[in-house]
């Protein structure tokens, strides 16, 4: 099932929102971080940077295959073999990926969904203990040019609350660009 609100403007104006280099930074992500995950890849705007940082794999999931070609596209053209792009419907079927095999996985503008618990759910058991999970969206502030309806657009204290209640720890918030929060947490012992 395809979150609510999940579509995309074209990838110029989408591009524009963001300096994904910074964004990435931001949260922590590093040569030191071995493989990671996006839920959600869309045009590949945080999944292709990310994958020039890291050390190992990034699997890109995304249930359109549109944006699954054009991520699979931007990687080749770059040369970069470490995306692996997988068409899926994570809110269904989960990520596929195997238990405690990421140190990082990437929640970027897809916590609005219906069912935030469960994408959250599947990050940390993908998660390695200890594993960073970097969350970005859209402020809350109708003001924003683009992001879901207001009605359903997560508060930061809202991520981390329901993060906390998945067994995620240590809560950091940042200002992530003119129009995003960032929010980076770290995966606890506690049992699901
Ligand atoms: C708002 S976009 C964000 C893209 C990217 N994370 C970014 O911030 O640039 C959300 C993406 O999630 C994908 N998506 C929505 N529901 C999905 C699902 N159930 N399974 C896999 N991908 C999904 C959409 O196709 C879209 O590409």
């Amino acid at each position: 099932m395809k979150v609510r609100d999940s579509g995309m403007p074209g990838k110029d104006m989408w591009e524009n929102f963001f300096n994904p280099d910074e964004v990435l930074i931001t949260l922590g992500l590093n040569s030191k971080i071995n493989n990671a995950a996006e839920f959600g890849c869309g045009y590949g705007t945080f999944t292709i940077p990310a994958a020039k940082i890291i050390k190992g794999e990034i699997f890109a999931l995304d249930i359109e295959p549109d944006m699954i070609e054009i991520t699979q596209k931007r990687a080749k053209k770059q040369e970069l073999n470490n995306v692996k792009t997988i068409l899926r419907d994570f809110v269904t079927d989960g990520s596929g990926l195997k238990d405690e095999n990421v140190d990082f996985v990437m929640l970027f503008n897809i916590l609005h969904a219906d069912n935030p618990d469960k994408l959250l759910r599947e990050a940390y058991r993908i998660l390695k203990l200890n594993g960073t999970l970097g969350i970005i969206h859209w402020n809350y502030d109708p003001k924003t040019p683009r992001g879901p309806a207001m009605e359903i657009r997560p508060k930061p204290e809202q991520c981390i609350e329901w993060a906390e209640d998945t067994g995620f720890y240590n809560p950091k918030k940042y200002n992530v660009g003119p129009y995003h929060y960032g929010i980076v947490l770290i995966k606890g012992r506690g049992e699901l």
